[in-house]
């Protein structure tokens, strides 16, 4: 009896903590959740009331994902705050990213300092729908007070769109991933060696030449000579570019395009062989790797085709900042080409790492003279930057550290905890992941501990922009499996960009297990394993 008595006891404890722990759901974690007196019964008789026009959007989506919660339609309508309703305005007091969530008795209200904040808020209150229990057609919310903003104003996710290419309503799938956990930098890796994947209409062959490769490689050794024999390729046109960023922008998502100069451009190169050193020819790459050929930086000629190039790209992107890349270009080919070694001459240059510097300052100026700065890898670090280009440090933090101790911006990401290509168990093979860059293991709790800031002082801190994970494509061809590698890891980092200073991995952990549900529910894809206890 006394036993049965104790297990009653556990379960009434279990539910009545799980209650009030109920307030505390939300991934990335916020800065303060308080429960309040009595609940709010949101059903589908509930009105979405927006103060401004803009927010209608913003309500509508909301409204579309929680109809695949409580399995009905909301209204949503522009119009002042009700009680009874769930009401949304912006209150420019407040931070940008700033917003407050009430439920009361009454209604809920969400005031964000600019549309984007009432769009976190939106989500917040998603989250904290879908771990509500669903009685009778009506989703029953206690009162919670919750004071939130992000500690990064940088919070973001790279697609590698090259190596495998993906639909337009995929890209768009991963983009609801990222707004779900308020991640607000898209970066879209656009061109590579194995592929041009954007349309410029200036140079229509690269959507018919550089944008197929012959074949691929089959597996991962790089020496295999196995291929699959089949023709691979395709790009976005500017309209689905267009698309793409407006379905971003409606989720207050900026998008980050990037062409990548001077190395993986063998799908440029291709196209157009006098852009390369030698003249070629070229073939698109079928194979992964770093080529030798890349980019001349002797001749004219290549700099007006960028010019060109990014022309059109500045066109379809608004957001200010364009990635060019800078990563893994091998110096042999300049070494022996004679227009590179009389630029190095002509222009004082030391040797080749100069030369890439010229190279990429050179284009960072005609950028910034159109009002727009450049993010690059941290190679462009090597042989000296401008102070106005921000760094994404990749090879470890040391790029990043080194750039924030020149005054450089940067943006952490480093392949230790930010690769997501990477295998996320240590047994993989074990426990049963697809083919996956086996460097190392990046778990979900490897993800979780980067700290940006490692090895700064305060001064040198402020130049950390955000975080960011990175998603390459080698072996990844299915959308499902694109989604398999970013989720949960995003949310981890989501949680370091948004709520630094306020993790806690066990509590993570916890909560995570709540919004698996809303994954469930939203028909997202992801990894099993952390969720059945594999690291
Ligand atoms: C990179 O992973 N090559 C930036
Ligand atoms: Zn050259």
């Amino acid at each position: 009896m006394k036993r049965i008595l104790l297990v009653i006891f556990a379960i009434v404890c279990t539910s009545v903590v799980y209650a009030v722990d109920y307030t505390n759901v939300i991934v990335p974690r916020p800065v303060s959740c308080e429960s309040g007196e009595g609940e709010f019964v949101l059903s589908a008789k509930t009105v979405v009331r927006a103060e401004a026009l803009n927010l209608v959007r913003a309500g509508e989506i909301f409204a579309e994902d929680l109809e695949r919660v409580l399995g009905r339609e909301l209204t949503v309508k522009k119009s002042s705050s009700r009680t009874g309703a769930i009401n949304l305005s912006v209150d420019s007091t407040l931070e940008s990213e700033q917003y407050m969530l009430k439920v009361t008795k009454a209604g809920i209200w969400i005031v964000g300092g600019s549309e984007r904040a009432v769009f976190f808020g939106l989500q917040s209150l998603l989250q904290i729908a879908a771990a509500s229990t669903l009685e009778n057609g009506g989703l029953t919310l206690a009162a919670v007070t919750i004071s939130d903003k992000p500690h990064f104003e940088y919070r973001g996710a790279m697609f590698d769109v090259c190596r495998h290419i993906f639909t337009v309503d995929e890209v768009k799938r991963y983009i609801d991933i990222l707004a779900l956990h308020k991640i607000n930098k898209f970066h879209w890796h656009l061109t590579e060696d194995q592929g041009w994947r954007i349309e410029i209409k200036h140079y229509p062959e690269l959507s018919q030449v550089g944008a197929y490769r012959n074949e691929t490689i089959i597996g991962r050794n790089r020496k295999s000579k196995v291929y699959d024999d089949t023709r691979y390729g395709g790009v976005f046109t500017q309209d689905e570019v267009r698309e793409v960023v407006a379905y971003a922008a409606e989720r207050y998502i900026d998008v980050i395009p990037e062409i990548e100069m001077p190395g993986h451009a063998v799908a440029a190169l291709t196209t157009y062989p006098h852009l390369g050193c030698t003249g070629g020819p070229y073939e698109v790459w079928t194979r992964w790797g770093i080529s030798k050929n890349i980019f001349c930086a002797g001749k004219e000629s290549t700099f007006e085709f960028i010019e060109n190039v990014l022309t059109e790209v500045l066109e379809l992107f608004p957001y200010k900042y364009i990635h060019i890349g800078g990563d893994e270009a091998p110096r042999d080919m300049w070494k022996r080409c004679p227009h590179c070694q009389k630029r190095i001459k002509d222009e004082g240059l030391k040797d080749e790492n100069e030369l890439q510097s010229y190279f990429m300052e050179r284009v960072e100026k005609w950028l910034n003279e159109r009002g727009r700065s450049i993010i690059g890898w941290d190679e462009i670090l090597k042989g000296g930057i401008s102070k106005s280009a921000t760094v994404m440090s990749w090879r470890g933090s040391k790029g990043g550290i080194a750039a924030a101790k020149l005054g450089n911006y940067v943006v952490m990401t480093p392949n230790t905890h930010c690769y997501i290509d990477y295998y996320q168990t240590s047994n993989p093979v074990e426990n049963g992941e697809p083919l996956g860059n086996g460097r190392f293991p990046v778990t979900l709790r490897k993800t979780y501990s980067l700290d940006p800031y490692a090895g700064l002082n305060e001064q040198q801190q402020q130049y950390i922009k955000g975080v960011q994970v990175n998603l390459w494509t080698e072996y990844i061809a299915t959308f499902d499996h694109i989604q398999h590698m970013l989720l949960p890891r995003v949310a981890a980092l989501a949680e370091t960009g948004w709520s630094y200073g306020n993790k806690d991995y066990d509590d993570f952990a916890r909560r995570m297990h709540i919004l698996r549900r809303l994954y469930d529910k939203k028909g997202f894809v992801y990894a099993p394993y952390f969720f059945n206890g594999i690291e």
